[in-house]
């Protein structure tokens, strides 16, 4: 009996890669595969699947996020989604965590300082920032890592307030010393932080996005920053990822990371093996996997 065949869109850390060769062919297409391994870097659009053809039943994408998904294309042709929930979640909150405490504590800025090599001795004045401790952090989006980003600001002294699908933000922005985004990005979050509501927010707090870029108008953000209307940005995501708005790179108050949240092998090997079981869910067991979004 030959196996069934498997493309992967890129690199897969090679214990991945192991796995899925032990139980599937790896072809070069996904016109010729059954299953198809995508990172958030692909788009998966009806155009997609319909090139792909009428052999492809699974789409298992690399991310917990699936926006680069036609998820109503993918329903429609009867082709099954899943994704990679759970294992990124202490991974993704602590992304959350380090961009809050390396703004608050100036330590990007400080290392930038550092490296120019200009004199400096210690000083009680010099390059104060402000402790998490005691702060009102708003999670926008009330999933597994926003309720793990509030467990992890509570263990740091500060106050989370969970703000789910249903909160009325504009009530609750203007109380909060930390914004920080959980929500996934759909037609009705992309521009959920925009102008106005970064107006809302007091000119001493600052905004964390680990989500998707597109949930924050970028340019509105380096706007308001500019302006000093908000004081301070933590970004691991960016509206028109990997280019990164011009108006933010000089800005000292700005800690900026290359979509990081998930980036340890360890987790990305554990989302590569939820990969792997829905491909065997799918392909080799006809079953739904675990982890199925369509
Ligand atoms: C990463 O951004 C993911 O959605 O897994
Ligand atoms: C969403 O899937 C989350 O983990 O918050």
């Amino acid at each position: 009996m030959t196996s069934p065949r498997v493309h992967i869109s890129d690199r897969v850390p090679a214990e991945v890669e192991e796995a899925i060769a032990a139980s599937f062919e790896i072809v070069p297409s996904v016109r010729d595969a059954g299953g198809v391994v995508t990172m958030l870097t692909v788009t998966v659009d009806d155009a997609y699947l319909e090139d792909a053809g009428p052999q492809l039943k699974i789409v298992a994408n690399y991310a917990v996020g699936v926006n680069n998904i036609d998820l109503e294309a993918a329903r429609r042709r009867g082709v099954i989604v899943s994704n990679t929930p759970d294992v990124l979640t202490r991974a993704t909150a602590e992304i959350a965590l380090t961009l809050m405490l390396s703004l608050l504590r100036r330590v990007t800025e400080g290392d930038r300082f550092v490296r120019r090599q200009e004199p400096w001795q210690f000083s009680l004045e010099f390059m104060l920032g402000e402790r998490l401790e005691g702060k009102t952090v708003l999670i926008i989006g009330s999933g597994r890592i926003g309720r793990e980003t509030a467990r992890l600001v509570e263990a740091f002294g500060a106050v989370p307030v969970l703000a789910g699908r249903d909160a009325d933000l504009d009530a609750l922005l203007g109380e909060a010393d930390i914004v920080s985004l959980h929500v996934p990005l759909t037609a009705g979050t992309s521009h959920l932080i925009d102008g106005r509501r970064l107006a809302l927010m007091k000119p001493s707090a600052v905004l964390i996005n680990t989500a998707r870029g597109p949930v924050v108008d970028e340019a509105a953000l380096a706007t308001a920053l500019r302006s000093g209307a908000l004081a301070g940005a933590g970004l691991d995501v960016y509206e028109h990822e990997p280019h990164v708005n011009m108006r933010l790179l000089g800005l000292e108050n700005v800690v900026l990371a290359p979509h990081l949240g998930s980036a340890t092998r360890d987790t990305r090997i554990a989302m590569g093996m939820l990969c792997v079981d829905a491909l065997k869910a799918v392909l080799l067991e006809g079953r739904t996997p675990t982890n199925v979004v369509v």
